[in-house]
């Protein structure tokens, strides 16, 4: 079958296509109805079926191939940078799941509680979140990047029975501290966990709360032998929540299903990412963000392959390490970022050189949009198909790639390609609520039901999940996407940015609202204004514009750095660096629209040299001669 007749056959008769793909996992009970979609726009997957992820992505190859590796752990963030790895096998890694599970269970987790999990990139997060599944207990990992308030911020709003971290991470050799951050954040949220599982990596000093705090290596040994059997879940019980950012300045809990979130990924494993299983797969990305979740984690053992966990950056001990790990574990497919690539491109190419990278098949990028000198740079020095893919933490598996493991339909340059089955993708005026024509450009929707695998509401607010989601248009109930796009005459799409206050800064998705709230908490910044502005590595970057409280205060370049230093400061310890701008500008005066609305695009487009667009609803038009003087400055 070929791309065409295999999409058509998805959106034509989704009831075939996914009874079809619901065959790549094994079900408890088999489900009664594919879709229930008697609610729009809320979607329920395999109802009736009974399933586990756990058991899917670990048991059932433990079954079959119980001595290949599972998960390889691989860590440069050693004293001088030299590669450090351990590798768990099938068998190994259900052991130790079936420990981590009971330590959760002797803590008094069960099914449907909240496990918020706040981890290094180290294996006991893997297992973390495999025993959350096995038990049915629900996983809210959180970015080990963010800081105290981002993290008080979701433990209020997912309410967890228990809480796993460790005494600190580390970047470029250098401990970064967790615990403090935990302490301050569980000191700043209404919710108290009951318990903190903490793993010692003896990087930091940790101070234990009595009672409440307690040891992860402690209580393994106490559960050495334990046996814990996967709980069956209902297909549509939920299986995580996984915080993002949107227009508003609180994140929203994307909540995912358990059958259709199985199905989604094997189905994508198979024919995007054509995953074998005993073959090796490494994602560069963060267990923190929703790449980690389906492919680090959940896509690749599901699929039975190797997995690979690597804590570092890309360049330490030098800028050849990924290349060093894929021709040590003869990695067949890699995702990343195009951010990564562009940094990676500065680096002398015989880094890469120097390796043989004959076991790898593709590289699969994704997160940002991948302009056509890095796709180009990297296909050329790699010699493997780049494989392009758009998707959003709500929808969990690519919306937009080619598909590889059907067809070999070209790839466009530019373009992260056509729909991936299910996905009913259309692009509508942002004004007319209409379909757009070919090369018009517009906002990219999807008709629902979404596929299996996407969001099923927002954690605790259905009526977020109605109002945010899908409620842009007054001509149709779509979702939106919040990204610009277009589809040129061949059905290729292509991702133009975010329609909303969403930046991407080196293919990280942060919120400019949450930004401005955490420099507003500055006693010297009465007005701020966050925009993305384009860079050449990152993609995007944060840039602040801030009216002080006491203008006298900043009367001296010194003053205004002095203030930018204290706003670094600040953001640091609220959000985290990923959050931080790169520079703070100080104006009196920020354009508005006579109804005291931000022009953020018109701020945006002076920070990037263009035309600030329509201006025919300023309030004052000399805030924008502020913003030009601030940038020239
Ligand atoms: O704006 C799009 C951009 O990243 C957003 C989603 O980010 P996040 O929720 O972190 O999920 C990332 C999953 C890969 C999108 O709304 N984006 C993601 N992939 C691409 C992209 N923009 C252009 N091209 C892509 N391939």
């Amino acid at each position: 079958m070929n791309y065409e007749a295999f999409y058509r056959q998805s959106v034509d008769d989704p009831d075939t296509f996914w009874s079809r793909e619901a065959q790549r996992i094994d079900w408890h009970r088999a489900f009664d109805t594919v879709c229930d979609h008697a609610r729009p726009p809320f979607a329920r997957w395999f109802v009736g079926g009974e399933t586990n992820l756990c058991h899917n992505a670990v048991d059932r190859w433990a079954q079959r191939q119980g001595d290949t590796p599972a998960l390889i752990a691989i860590t440069t963030e050693t004293p001088d940078g030299t590669p450090a790895e351990k590798t768990w096998t099938f068998a190994e890694l259900q052991r130790e799941t079936e420990r981590t599970a009971a330590i959760m269970r002797s803590l008094g987790v069960g099914r449907g509680d909240r496990v918020l999990i706040y981890m290094p990139m180290i294996a006991e997060a893997v297992f973390a979140m495999l025993a959350c599944a096995r038990i049915g207990a629900i996983h809210s990992v959180v970015f080990g990047g963010f800081a105290a308030n981002s993290l008080a911020t979701r433990i209020e709003d997912a309410q967890p029975a228990l809480i796993m971290s460790a005494d600190a991470g580390s970047r470029g050799g250098k401990a970064i501290p967790y615990k403090p951050l935990l302490d301050e954040a569980i000191g700043l949220s209404a919710h108290k966990p009951g318990h903190v599982l903490l793993v010692n990596r003896h990087l930091a000093e940790m101070n234990l709360v009595a009672g409440r705090d307690v040891d992860y290596a402690t209580l393994r040994e106490q559960h050495l032998d334990a046996q814990v059997p996967v709980t069956w879940l209902r297909s549509d019980e939920t299986s995580y929540i996984l915080y993002t950012s949107g227009t508003t300045g609180k994140p929203k809990g994307v909540q995912r299903d358990v059958g259709g979130y199985a199905v989604a990924l094997a189905s994508s494993m198979e024919h995007i990412f054509c995953g074998r299983p005993g073959d090796t797969y490494f994602s560069t990305s963060d267990i923190g963000w929703v790449v980690g979740h389906s492919y680090i984690v959940y896509g690749p053992l599901i699929a039975g392959m190797a997995t690979i966990l690597y804590e570092g950056t890309p360049l330490r001990p030098d800028a050849s390490i990924w290349w060093q790990i894929v021709e040590k574990h003869k990695v067949a497919r890699m995702f990343s970022a195009p951010t990564a690539v562009r940094v990676l491109k500065k680096q002398p190419p015989e880094l890469m050189k120097r390796h043989d990278l004959s076991s790898l098949k593709a590289l699969y990028l994704a997160g940002e949009p991948l302009d056509e000198n890095t796709s180009a740079w990297v296909a050329d020095a790699l010699g493997v198909p780049i494989i392009d893919n758009y998707w959003q933490t709500e929808t969990g598996w690519p919306i937009l790639s080619v598909a590889r493991g059907i067809d070999d339909k070209p790839t466009r340059l530019g373009s992260p390609g056509v729909p991936m089955p299910g996905y009913r993708v259309k692009i509508l005026g942002e004004a007319t609520g209409t379909v757009c024509g070919a090369n018009e450009k517009g906002v990219v929707v999807i008709e629902g039901p979404l596929p299996p695998g996407c969001l099923q509401t927002v954690w605790g607010n259905d009526e977020r999940f109605v109002s945010a989601y899908w409620s842009n248009f007054s001509t149709e109930q779509v979702y939106s996407t919040f990204d610009w796009g277009i589809r040129d005459d061949d059905g290729y799409y292509f991702i133009l940015g975010r329609t909303d206050d969403v930046i991407n800064v080196a293919g990280h998705r942060l919120g400019t609202r949450e930004i401005e709230e955490s420099i507003s908490s500055h006693d010297n910044v009465s007005e701020v204004a966050v925009v993305g502005v384009e860079d050449k590595i990152k993609g995007q970057v944060a840039v602040a514009f801030v009216i002080p409280r006491h203008a006298d205060r900043v009367a001296t370049p010194e003053a205004k750095q002095q203030l930018e230093k204290e706003i670094f400061a600040v953001v640091d310890r609220q959000l985290g660096a990923v959050a931080r701008p790169s520079r703070v500008h100080c104006v009196n005066l920020l354009p508005k629209t006579r109804s005291g609305k931000l022009l953020r695009r018109s701020i945006q487009a002076l920070c990037e040299g263009r035309d600030p667009g329509d201006l025919t609803t300023i309030e004052d038009p000399a805030s924008l001669v502020q913003i030009r003087e601030a940038l020239q400055s």
